[in-house]
Order: C-alpha cells, then sequence, then structure tokens
C-alpha cells in the first residue's frame, strides 16, 4: 500500500493551454524568457532557482525537440530531470494514464511535462496529481509553450505582435500548434489568418477570429509573418490532400508564394519539416527563416514557464 501523498498547502499551479492565460500573463512568461535568452548564452548556463525540485517528462507520443528542450530547460536551472519513454513504460503492458500519473505522483514529483496524443489527457492528469503540469501537447488541442515560444521570436524580430499579419499555412485541421498560436496571437492582437485547403481546416475555424484563405497567394499578401506546419499525416485517417507533390504545388513554401508577403516577412515552422512536401529546403534554410531560432527561444520559454511555475522565485498562486 503506498500512503497518499500530503496535500499541499496552495494548489499546483500548470500550464494547460494558452485558453484562459490573459495578456498579461503571456508578457510575464515572455519577458522572464528574455532573460532565460541571456542565460543560456552564457558559457555558465545555470541557474538554481530549481534546485533540489523533480521534474518528470512523460511523452506518450514520440519527440525530439520538444523533450530536449524541456529536458535542457529544466537542467539549466538546477532541477533533477527525468524522462519516461513510453517504449519502455507500464503503458505497453495496459497500464491506463491515470494509474501512470498516480504511480508518478507518488514518486513526489514537482512538475510531470506531458505529452499525450488525446485532446484533454493532459487536463484530465492534471486532475489526479499533486504536483504541477504542463502541456507539451494533447492530440490536435493545445501546444502552449510552442505558441509562447513562436510568439517570443517574433516579438524579439519585431520589436511586437499587435497588428501584425501572421498567415498560419497548410495543416490546420490536425495542428495543435495551430491553435495554441491562435489564440495566442489573437490575445496579443495580431490579425491571424490560416491558409488551407478545405480538407484540412477544422469545423468551427471562423469562429476563433482568424480570416481563411484556400489560396497561398491571397494568404501571404501584405503578411509579415508565415507560419508554416507540417503535413501530419500520421494522424490522418485517408486522403486529405490528392498527393504529396500537388500538395507543394499548391500550399508549399516555395520564393513564388513567398514573394506575396512583405519583403521583410519571418518564415517559421516548428519543425519536423517536411522538406519538399509544406516548405522548400531553399526557403527553409533562407535568409527570412527563423526556424532554428525558434529552437533556441524553445529553451528559453520553457526555463520561464518551469520557473514561474515552480521556482523558488515563482510569485504565489
Ligand atoms: C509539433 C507538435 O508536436 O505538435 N512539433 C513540435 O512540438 N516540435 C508540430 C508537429 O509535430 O508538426
Amino acid at each position: 500500500m503506498i500512503a497518499p501523498a500530503p496535500r499541499p498547502e496552495t494548489p499546483p499551479r500548470h500550464l494547460l493551454g494558452i485558453a484562459g492565460l490573459s495578456p498579461v500573463e503571456i508578457g510575464e512568461f515572455l519577458d522572464l524568457a528574455e532573460a532565460e535568452v541571456a542565460v543560456s548564452r552564457q558559457t555558465e548556463k545555470k541557474k538554481s532557482v530549481l534546485k533540489g525540485r523533480t521534474q518528470i517528462n512523460l511523452f506518450f507520443e514520440a519527440s525530439t525537440r520538444t523533450q530536449a528542450s524541456f529536458e535542457l530547460a529544466g537542467k539549466r536551472l538546477g532541477a533533477d530531470v527525468m524522462n519516461m519513454s513510453v517504449a519502455s513504460s507500464s503503458v505497453k503492458k495496459g497500464e491506463t494514464l491515470i494509474d501512470t500519473a498516480m504511480t508518478l505522483n507518488a514518486m513526489q514529483p514537482d512538475l510531470l511535462v506531458v505529452r499525450h496524443h488525446s485532446a484533454g489527457a493532459v487536463a484530465l492528469l492534471a486532475q489526479k496529481v499533486a504536483c504541477s503540469v504542463v502541456n507539451a501537447g494533447d492530440g490536435a488541442h493545445e501546444h502552449p509553450t510552442q505558441a509562447l515560444l513562436d510568439a517570443l521570436t517574433i516579438r524579439r524580430r519585431k520589436g511586437r505582435i499587435a497588428r501584425l499579419v501572421v498567415a498560419i499555412c497548410g495543416d490546420v485541421l490536425h495542428s495543435r500548434v495551430a491553435r495554441s498560436n491562435i489564440l495566442l496571437l489573437n490575445a496579443l492582437g495580431a490579425e491571424v489568418r490560416v491558409v488551407a485547403p478545405s480538407t484540412l481546416l477544422p469545423s468551427g475555424i471562423d469562429k476563433m477570429g482568424v480570416t481563411v484563405f484556400r489560396r497561398m497567394e491571397d494568404g501571404l499578401k501584405g503578411a509579415d509573418v508565415v507560419m508554416m506546419l507540417r503535413l501530419q499525416r500520421e494522424r490522418m485517417e485517408g486522403a486529405f490532400v490528392p498527393s504529396v507533390r500537388e500538395y507543394f504545388r499548391y500550399f508549399g513554401l516555395d520564393a513564388q508564394k513567398l514573394a506575396h508577403a512583405r519583403p521583410d516577412a519571418l518564415v517559421m515552422h516548428p519543425g519536423p519539416m517536411n522538406r519538399g512536401v509544406e516548405i522548400a529546403s531553399e526557403i527553409a534554410d533562407g535568409p527570412a527563416s527563423v526556424i532554428e531560432e525558434q529552437v533556441e527561444m524553445g529553451v528559453a520559454v520553457r526555463m520561464a514557464v518551469l520557473e514561474k511555475l515552480i521556482g523558488a522565485s515563482g510569485d504565489p498562486a
């Protein structure tokens, strides 16, 4: 019998989505992340605000960059970080999500970073455990730290988010990145467009405060930021696009289509990229691309989130 963990005096703080965050709270994450960028650029990259804290990265879905980014973020703040790989976990033996969470909870972690293939799974888990929970992507629902790192990248380059024209292009239907970005960019006053074939748009998208375009040439006209999404073939049952070649021809970002955006437009992609499917290599590696910068900002944003949620200097809830 495992004795139940004692109840914490203050309820743990979570980051489950951009939905529910105020513009002020978003700004606080971004401001702290600015300081963390400087930490990561130093030779000595270690802070001690999470000294003695335990962070568990619980990934039910394959991930390279997001998991590595959360791991580095925790380590740079001094936390003990453990990665739970789903391939070696009891989930494969039939244990449920909640059983896994309760078992880890009994080990007294301070933070669980969770990625799961079902929308809502991370919020459900957060109700069952005594520690803080960060959503690292739940199905096609939300991926809040991705939206925060995208906002940080844009803000550093353009000096603001308000009134910028941001075109989010491609597989919006399966994208938690698109959803979180639409919420965040709208909250900060950007003009958000989505550009996709009808088969890759979720129903009700027009109620999310975006303008819908079905041609890249129209959607990119005058855009300050062009955010490309990965064609998520692993989430598709049946054919959503006629062929990859045809998709690239109409929706892949190449020099011709990018020419419709502003001359100083930024090109973004959350990764992993399908070169030659949603983006041409020459654009991904070209002067407008800030894709590598997004990766760097990812570590900084995750440091800021961890520090705010469980750091010694974090404001009380
Ligand atoms: C994104 C994700 O997992 O939602 N990638 C990421 O976090 N690095 C986008 C994607 O998988 O296309």
